[in-house]
């Protein structure tokens, strides 16, 4: 194994987990009320505040951070619903549960648009509302978690954007910190969607070479003429179409990384020329009689075992160990399912703020579902729900009604009228026209004309429909 320039030291583990007890503040009006509640609360170790109207309720909350808030809807003086948005404007990340009598629906809708969690009924069952809390405090704490863990992954490895607590990830982060300073070839092995290009970038980002080009190239998608000749460029009349030189994205990513994607599927005449400019970082120009020297670092990314495609004579095995010096394995999604949360909450931060949208946040069920599924697509596959939740939310609560059927266990049918229990047959259909124009402008990259185009119907109305239903058109470019 070549020798790291400088390890980093890697002692410390991941940040440090929330220690003490939750804390939740009930502002309720009535004494019987607030005494169940301490009684109750305190009982499965929480650690309980009383307000008895909403000044107190406002004035306690500035002075101390709350797991939760329970809030009274009927107050005397200011309401419930008056003082909600106070809260969620002064403490947006703080969760309230509404508690409410009966018959009080429509506030109770009004409420939950207004950014409340939940809401529960007097009498309330004790269960329930202990589960209530418990997914709303476990919400609330994943969110924080992931801030901290955020601000934590920046400050030690200058990593933005990468997300994960599991120990698996950990041990990647410290990894890729470890290897990042040197020039090792790096490869990264990992089902697809697991995250291969952003942990290749995060090497890349961390290392001495950052301020030099990352060149990515997949090289499993292209005919092996065209590969070589993108990769080690051609002079003129090299090949009949070859009118001019070009120069080769080695040469493009000379001083920086050359990111090889798809690895396994390159022909076995480009391995072969592969391998000799690992060896010695030495290449000609396709048609060229000049060798060239370059200084590039190699990270390979695969997403089928590359030792068994050695074993089948797919792949040469003098390649392999070249490239296999230090091996970074991506274990998928199913098998980090504590990083869920954690990773929903990111997505959902950054397509509500990229949709220009107010927070959003999960219901509690919805939560579950995503943790309770098996994610073939990995966290591309979660990315895209939780993208398509935000898109076609139309509060701040993403219920599990808009999550695709498949991860729900859900018919559409189901969703819609569970959507809509109380909707008329027309609102219903055009929240189905909503979703499918929706879907389609996604499978055909938020181009419109093309959607129309499949539709059979003027831009102009597709257009019109758009604004109408007020569908967010998403900018295709992430980087
Ligand atoms: N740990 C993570 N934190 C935040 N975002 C992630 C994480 N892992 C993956 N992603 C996001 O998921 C998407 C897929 O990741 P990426 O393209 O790196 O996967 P991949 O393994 O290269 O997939 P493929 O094999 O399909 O090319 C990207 O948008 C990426 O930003
Ligand atoms: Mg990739």
């Amino acid at each position: 194994m070549p020798e790291l320039d400088q390890p980093l030291n890697l002692s410390a583990s991941s940040p440090a987990p929330f220690s003490t007890s939750a804390s939740i503040l009930v502002i309720d009006d009535e004494a019987g009320i607030r005494e169940s509640l301490e009684v109750l609360l305190t009982l499965e170790g929480y650690a309980v505040t009383m307000a008895n109207d909403g000044e107190q309720g406002l004035h306690i909350l500035d002075l101390e951070n709350f797991d939760l808030v329970l809030l009274d809807l009927a107050l005397p003086g200011q309401s419930g619903l008056e003082l909600l948005p106070q809260i969620k404007e002064r403490h947006p990340e703080t969760p309230v549960i509404m508690i409410t009598a009966y018959g009080t629906v429509d506030n109770v809708v009004e409420a939950i648009r207004a950014g409340a969690e939940n809401f529960v009924q007097k009498p309330w069952d004790n269960e329930k509302l202990m589960a209530d809390i418990r997914s709303a405090v476990a919400r609330h704490r994943a969110e924080e978690e992931n801030l901290q863990l955020k601000r934590t992954l920046k400050q030690r490895y200058n990593f933005t954007n990468i997300v994960g607590k599991s120990d698996v990830m950990l041990r990647v982060f410290d990894l890729v910190a470890q290897v990042a300073p040197s020039r090792s070839t790096v490869l990264i092995q990992g089902e697809s969607g697991t995250g291969k290009e952003l942990i290749a970038k995060a090497i890349h980002a961390n290392s001495p070479r950052r301020d030099k080009p990352f060149v990515p190239i997949n090289t499993g998608a292209m005919p092996s003429e065209l590969l070589e000749s993108t990769l080690f460029g051609h002079v003129k009349g090299a090949f009949t179409s070859a009118v001019a030189s070009k120069k080769g994205l080695f040469e493009v990513a000379n001083g920086g990384t050359l990111f090889m994607d798809e690895i396994a599927t390159m022909g076995m005449d480009t391995q072969a020329k592969i391998l000799r400019v690992l060896q010695d970082r030495r290449f000609m120009h396709l048609g060229g009689i000049q060798e060239i020297q370059v200084d590039v670092r190699i990270i390979a990314a695969t997403n089928i075992d590359l030792r068994q495609a050695v074993r089948d004579g797919r792949f040469r095995e003098d390649l392999f160990y070249r490239l296999n010096v230090i091996t970074v394995d991506l274990p998928p999604l199913r098998a980090r399912r504590e990083d869920i949360p954690l990773l929903t909450q990111h997505f959902l931060d950054f397509y509500a703020n990229e949709n220009g949208l107010a927070p959003r946040k999960l219901s509690a069920d919805a939560m579950r579902a995503l943790i309770d599924y098996d994610w073939p697509g990995n966290v591309r596959e979660l990315e895209n729900s939780i993208e398509r939740g935000v898109v076609l939310s139309s509060g701040p609560v993403i219920g599990s009604d808009l999550l695709p059927g498949h991860i729900t266990g859900r018919s559409f049918q189901d969703a819609l009228l569970e959507h809509n229990p109380n909707a008329s047959l027309f609102d219903i259909l055009e929240d189905i026209e909503r979703r499918i124009i929706v879907e389609k402008l996604e499978r055909c990259n938020w181009n419109q004309t093309d959607a129309a185009e499949q539709f059979r119907i003027p831009l102009s109305t597709l257009n019109q429909k758009i604004k109408r239903m007020n569908i967010e058109i998403r900018k295709r470019n992430r980087e």
